[in-house]
């Protein structure tokens, strides 16, 4: 029988890799496409390392809406997308506004609008817990309301989820799922593909680790006096892999036609929320090392404290997390030191 084909759009990038090796191993052909504007081909052959499957690869930009058509809709045959394509820096996308708006809203309806288009009816969309802003009520459900994106990036997942919604409606036989991911972290066991930051790593481990490996002189915690127990800011840091495996629950729910409705939104967390302090001190103790880092001050727009109640995607996934965050933070380790040919 032919296997059901899945486009990763944004493919070569952190999250996109991990998924198309967890497609693979899950009996799914895979096509990756991306315009390597934020990753490297490395992440591609990690894939194919990983998977032993010659994975293809089409370098095309999302914004480019024939070269989408020629170079991978005409040749192709996929009847799912899930679309990673995305820039996703949260401070950049204040001073580049237009870019962000271009980039992650052109691509995105590009891509919904050739699925459309060749009748092909199945789209995950990657969104955020960025969408719920300062909770009122932890942990936040799908339920609970998104409040007014507080930088264009955020606006962008907002929007997005809102096109996916209406198009889906309109489109008989389409059907979408947005996932709001909390804060992936981590790597591949086998340390042959994670997270590639450009410049000054802006997210936590990658900082960490940049750190631990003397990149990085001392980690900054941005702030201890918030109203929390240790008074640093508390995230639901959900391992890569496991968010990897959450697409493909999703995919399958499609393909198989269980959804409930033509949009559904999952949150794909771990349902624990860790502080800064307790992850560096996990780092250190699951690495056997010391971390060098000091208090400094609050970082502008940061949000206190968000965790996810991931009960939607546990009960109508059938998906859960399931890595231990030693491990993980174990294995974010191993990345950063393959990448610096550490011993
Ligand atoms: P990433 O930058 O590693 O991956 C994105 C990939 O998309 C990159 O390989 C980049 O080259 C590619 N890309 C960007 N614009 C493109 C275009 N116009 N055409 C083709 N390719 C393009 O980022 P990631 O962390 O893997 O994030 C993937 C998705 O998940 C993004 O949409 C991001 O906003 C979302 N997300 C990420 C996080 C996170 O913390 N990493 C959290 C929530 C949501
Ligand atoms: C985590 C915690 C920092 C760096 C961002 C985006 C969000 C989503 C995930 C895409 C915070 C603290 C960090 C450092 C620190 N991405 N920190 N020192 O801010 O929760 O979310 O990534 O959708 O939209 O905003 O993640 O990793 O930047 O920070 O103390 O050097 O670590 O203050 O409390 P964040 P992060």
């Amino acid at each position: 029988m032919k296997k059901h084909c899945v486009l990763v759009s944004g493919g070569a990038g952190y999250i996109g890799s991990h998924t198309a090796v967890e497609l693979v191993e899950a009996g799914y052909d895979v096509v990756i496409a991306d315009n390597l504007s934020n990753s490297e081909i490395t992440a591609v052959e990690g894939v194919r390392r990983i998977t032993g499957v010659e994975v293809p690869f089409v370098e095309v930009d999302c914004c480019d809406r024939e070269a989408l058509r020629t170079k991978l809709f005409d040749r192709y045959a996929f009847d799912s997308a899930i679309h990673f394509a995305a820039f996703k820096a949260v401070n950049e996308s204040v001073q580049k506004p237009l870019e962000y708006y271009r980039n992650n809203l052109t691509s995105f309806m590009n891509i919904l609008d050739l699925m459309r288009a060749t009748g092909r009816p199945n789209i995950l969309f990657s969104s955020s817990c960025t969408v719920y802003g300062e909770p009122d009520r932890q942990p936040v459900t799908e339920e609970t309301p998104r409040k007014p994106a507080t930088s264009p990036y955020g606006n962008t997942k907002q929007m997005c989820e809102d096109i996916l919604r209406d198009t889906v409606n309109a489109s008989e036989g389409m059907k979408g799922i947005a996932l709001r991911y909390f804060n992936p972290i981590g790597a591949h066991p086998s340390a042959l593909i994670g997270e590639l930051p450009r410049g000054v790593p802006q997210n936590l481990v990658p900082y960490i680790t940049q750190t631990a490996a003397g990149l990085r002189e001392c980690l900054s915690v941005f702030g201890d006096d918030y109203p929390t127990p240790d008074g640093s800011n508390i995230r639901d840091y959900i391992d890569v892999v496991d968010l990897a495996r959450a697409h493909v629950a999703a995919i399958r729910r499609l393909i198989e036609g269980k959804n409930r409705s033509a949009y559904e939104i999952f949150n794909i967390g771990t349902g624990n929320g860790v502080s800064v302090l307790e992850l560096v001190h996990r780092f250190e103790q699951a690495n056997g090392l010391k971390l060098n880092y000091r208090i400094a001050g609050r970082r502008a727009g940061d949000i206190i404290a968000i965790w996810a109640d991931p009960t939607r995607a546990n009960e109508e996934l059938g998906w859960r997390a399931e890595r231990d965050l030693d491990d993980t933070l174990r294995a974010a380790w191993a990345w950063e030191k393959h990448l610096r040919g550490i011993e």
